[in-house]
């Protein structure tokens, strides 16, 4: 019975033996089996948890969800741990599910429990998480995994690996259907990272967190390289190196509220549009400060966030990707209440260039919103793609057509203002007119034109400045001719290729009264079991 020495023993470690728990339905047993659960791993353990730094299991999920609405599963689900021929069963099996709200809309969550085993992922652990991924994906709620564990469950042998597979199936399957949000508050290593990364977005916890297919001690024996664990798979290399993480939070407590409030921009699933939020700020609202944005040396850089608080409601701006590929910004803010995804050029790093990882940083967030109804809007000022070997080897040619796919496939209403550059193949892959943007706008200081004034004159008006008396002073008269003539916005205005010039103080009203005229807006493609973007 439960009463027995063995039954105070386990209950004190969080642990018990099967046969403990024959069946008993009095309410005590109930508590006292869902208070071993609550013990996980054990108090120690969860000392250790905490002197980490780290937030319990338990704490993380009730600091997600709204007050009081957690609803737990299978917590009284028995999973196998301990060492080989000392084998323990665990109560939950180190990992909570179930699901809750997030101001006041569902979700489904797993969060796993480092205290028990690790953290690690056995048949059980698994059968927990693809049971709330299915009912996610069955009543179309989004679904967030608060991970923290060693990954694999050794010994459980190829049952865990097995068990991994169930749940990548179930990345898959949902993707683009509910939107799937990852949390590495802990370890997250070897095969176990693949889960994370087919979700939609990845927040790392700085210094507690790492992520790496292979550890420090295998590119020891393998490459004679030393490397910790912060440099190979910390946070921050994964939030400005690989592009792995879209969000880089200090600690356990800002990540579940920077969580909630990207949930807040997001539809429950692609069926829906997100949650209009009325921040109270004028639809007409103008910005006379913005007419003075743009240099008058076409060289000088300025921050594209000046323009994108300006236009959003609030000024609240949720940034995807802030420190990876920051060349180009990509994020979520809102426009008259209705979510937008926004995609702008930021001149004041690498002068706005587009290069490898800009393009696939936009490429995806492009594709997200997508799936998603989620309108895009596009700032441009882009000079053209980066130049140089590192580029074209690394294989621009094939990034840069990812974006332009990306754009191309939106059916959703999608917005361009061209705020200045706008050169060659960028300008086209920015969300032009010519790849099927609903309504493209320019600001008076748009340049739109095959190359930069520089380059074109040197091509254009080679020989006349070669036998000038004075080159340079020609090269320079050469590109402020072609500057008026071509790098201005009334040529594609002319033809309409944009359909207005507008003052840049009222681009905030434009972009509101095009996204009210888009809301119907239908668009198919052809059926086709799926396209072959270029990866
Ligand atoms: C079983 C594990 C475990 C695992 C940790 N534990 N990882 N048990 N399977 N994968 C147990 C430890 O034995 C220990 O148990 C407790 O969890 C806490 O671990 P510590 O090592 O004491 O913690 P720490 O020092 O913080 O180190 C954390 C760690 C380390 C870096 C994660 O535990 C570690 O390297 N674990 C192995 C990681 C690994 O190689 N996993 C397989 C990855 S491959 P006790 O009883 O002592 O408290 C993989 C394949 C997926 O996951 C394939 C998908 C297809």
């Amino acid at each position: 019975s439960s009463g027995s020495q063995s039954g105070k023993s386990s209950l004190e470690h969080g642990t018990c033996k099967s046969e403990v728990w024959l069946p008993q339905t009095t309410l005590s047993t109930l508590q006292n089996m869902r208070d071993a659960a609550r013990m996980a791993g054990g108090s120690q353990k969860l000392m250790d948890q905490r002197a980490r730094g780290k937030l319990t299991a338990r704490e993380r999920v009730e600091l997600l969800l709204d007050e009081g609405s957690f609803e737990e599963f299978d917590m009284l689900k028995l999973g196998r741990g301990g060492h080989l021929g000392r084998e323990r069963e665990y109560l939950g099996d180190g990992v909570i599910t179930g699901h809750g709200m997030i101001d006041g809309r569902e979700v489904f969550l797993y969060s796993q429990d480092f205290t028990v085993v690790g953290g690690s992922l056995g048949e059980a652990h698994s059968e927990k998480i693809c049971k709330i991924m299915d009912q996610a994906v069955r009543v179309g709620a989004p679904f967030i995994g608060l991970n923290d564990s060693g990954g694999a469950r050794i010994q459980e042998g190829v049952d865990a690996l097995a068990a991994y597979g169930q749940i990548f199936n179930r990345n898959v399957m949902a993707s683009g259907v509910v939107p799937q949000i990852s949390c590495i508050m802990g370890p997250c290593a070897g095969g176990a990272v693949y889960s994370p990364s087919m979700t939609d977005f990845t927040f790392m916890v700085d210094k507690s967190s790492f992520m790496f297919v292979t550890g420090p001690n295998v590119v020891k024996t393998v490459i004679h390289k030393d490397i910790s664990f912060e440099e190979l798979g910390g946070a921050h290399s994964h939030a400005t190196k690989s592009g792995v993480a879209h969000f880089i939070v200090p600690n356990d407590i800002l990540c579940l509220r920077e969580v909630r409030r990207l949930i807040n921009y997001l539809p429950s699933n692609n069926r829906l549009k997100p949650p209009i939020l009325d921040l109270r700020d004028p639809l007409d609202r103008t910005d006379p400060a913005l007419d003075y944005l743009v240099p008058t040396s076409p060289n000088q850089p300025y921050d594209m966030r000046i323009l994108i608080n300006s236009i959003l409601d609030g000024a609240e701006f949720l940034e995807v990707h802030a420190h990876f590929a920051r060349n180009l910004i990509v994020g979520f803010g809102r426009l008259g209440g209705e979510t937008i995804g926004l995609v702008a050029n930021q001149p004041a790093v690498l002068a706005g260039v587009l290069d490898n990882n800009a393009s696939v940083k936009g490429a995806r967030f492009v594709r997200f919103c997508d799936a998603f109804n989620i309108p895009l809007i596009c700032l441009v000022d882009v000079p053209g793609f980066m130049p140089g070997p590192e580029q074209e080897h690394g294989g621009i040619i094939r990034h840069g057509a990812k974006l332009l796919y990306a754009f191309i496939e939106a059916t959703v209403p999608r917005i361009t203002v061209i705020v200045r550059k706008a050169y060659g193949g960028a300008y086209i892959v920015m969300n032009s007119k010519h790849i099927g943007s609903d309504v493209n706008y320019a600001w008076p200081t748009a340049e739109i034109a095959v190359l930069g004034p520089r380059g074109a004159a040197e091509v254009i008006y080679r020989k006349e400045i070669e036998t000038a008396s004075d080159p340079a002073a020609a090269l320079l008269e050469k590109e402020e001719v072609y500057r008026t003539t071509f790098a201005n916005p009334f040529l594609a205005a002319k033809r309409g290729y944009i359909d207005d010039v507008i003052f840049p103080s009222e681009t905030r009203k434009r972009l509101i009264r095009s996204l009210q005229f888009l809301e119907g807006k239908e668009s198919t493609r052809p059926t086709r079991k799926h396209g072959n973007i270029p990866l």
